[in-house]
């Protein structure tokens, strides 16, 4: 059986992406490698611990972190040379790259899609489209990478709220799906649970099969491994069997999608 124990991990980086989101760039100690949509279960002492989901893994393990409850408020108070604490990889990660795919993140959703996307290109795939929602210009994670991605794979960007440094789309995601390079695609969605809902019903008018519609799942977790049962969508345990699901697989099950 997998361990329980964390293993003791450095803090070798730290960047500040927005007023509420931090990037890590954290000490590989355990030998597995992950895969693009996998997590790890992060220890933070005198807090707990929390699922998130690697956005790279080039020199380091790389997290990107939104401060939200308890546990996030304290990682986000760690500094550069403190330790953390690790378990994983967990999960089953996104579905093998095997023709263009279309990544919708919305939000803190950007990461996990980071590391299918810098996964991919390594291996030479340019035939991938993102498209990003944020909430407002300053909620944008990642500019300098979204400018470099942008010079490889087509990048679209959208804020629910402008303002006046922005030029570009205002709107929720699904009013840049009229962008879409390819609809006989794989399409991964990644973000909050109202986002998947409406960017399915589009992508159900645009004739794209349930098959073809991937999701990255988020429900409160404690294990990480399938032992505990924290984590359930219907018999599947979003830890073991997703966080990644064929929309086919779940849709049926009502507290699936809110
Ligand atoms: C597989 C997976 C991958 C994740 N990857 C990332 C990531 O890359 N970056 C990131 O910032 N966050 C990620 N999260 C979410 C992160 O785990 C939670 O934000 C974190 O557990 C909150 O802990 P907290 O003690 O700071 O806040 P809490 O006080 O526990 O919660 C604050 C608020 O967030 C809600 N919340 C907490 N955990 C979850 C959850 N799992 N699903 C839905 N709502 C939740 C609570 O209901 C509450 O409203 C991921 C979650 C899962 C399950
Ligand atoms: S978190 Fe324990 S079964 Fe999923």
């Amino acid at each position: 059986m997998r361990s329980m124990i964390p293993v003791k991990s450095r803090i070798i980086d730290i960047y500040k992406e927005t007023d509420d989101i931090k990037t890590f760039i954290v000490e590989k100690t355990i030998d597995e490698d992950p895969v693009p949509g996998q997590f790890y279960e992060i220890y933070v002492r005198d807090a707990g611990e929390i699922p998130i989901s690697i956005a790279s893994w080039n020199d380091g393990l790389i997290f990107s972190v939104k401060r939200v409850g308890a546990v996030t408020e304290k990682l986000h108070k760690l500094v550069k040379g403190d330790y953390i604490g690790l378990r994983g990889p967990y999960g089953n990660g996104f579905p093998e790259h095997r023709r263009f795919t279309v990544l919708i993140a919305g939000g803190i959703g950007l990461p996990p899609a980071r590391s299918y996307i810098e996964y991919w290109l390594s291996k030479g795939a340019k035939d991938m489209q993102l498209l990003y929602g944020a909430r407002t210009p300053s909620d944008i994670v990642y500019k300098k990478l979204l400018d470099y991605w942008s010079n490889y794979i087509d990048v679209q960007i959208t804020v629910d709220r402008g303002d006046s440094t922005w030029d570009g789309n205002v709107g929720v995601v699904t009013t840049i799906f009229n962008r879409i390079k390819n609809k006989d695609a794989d399409f991964l969605i990644i973000g909050p649970e109202i986002m998947m809902k409406f960017s399915i019903i589009e992508l159900k008018k645009m004739g794209v099969s349930d098959d073809n519609i991937y999701l990255s799942m988020e429900r409160r977790m404690k294990c990480g491994f399938g032992i505990c049962g924290h984590c359930n969508i219907g018999r599947y345990y979003v830890c073991k069997d997703g966080p990644v699901f064929r929309y086919s697989t779940i849709k049926d099950i009502p507290e699936a999608i809110h």
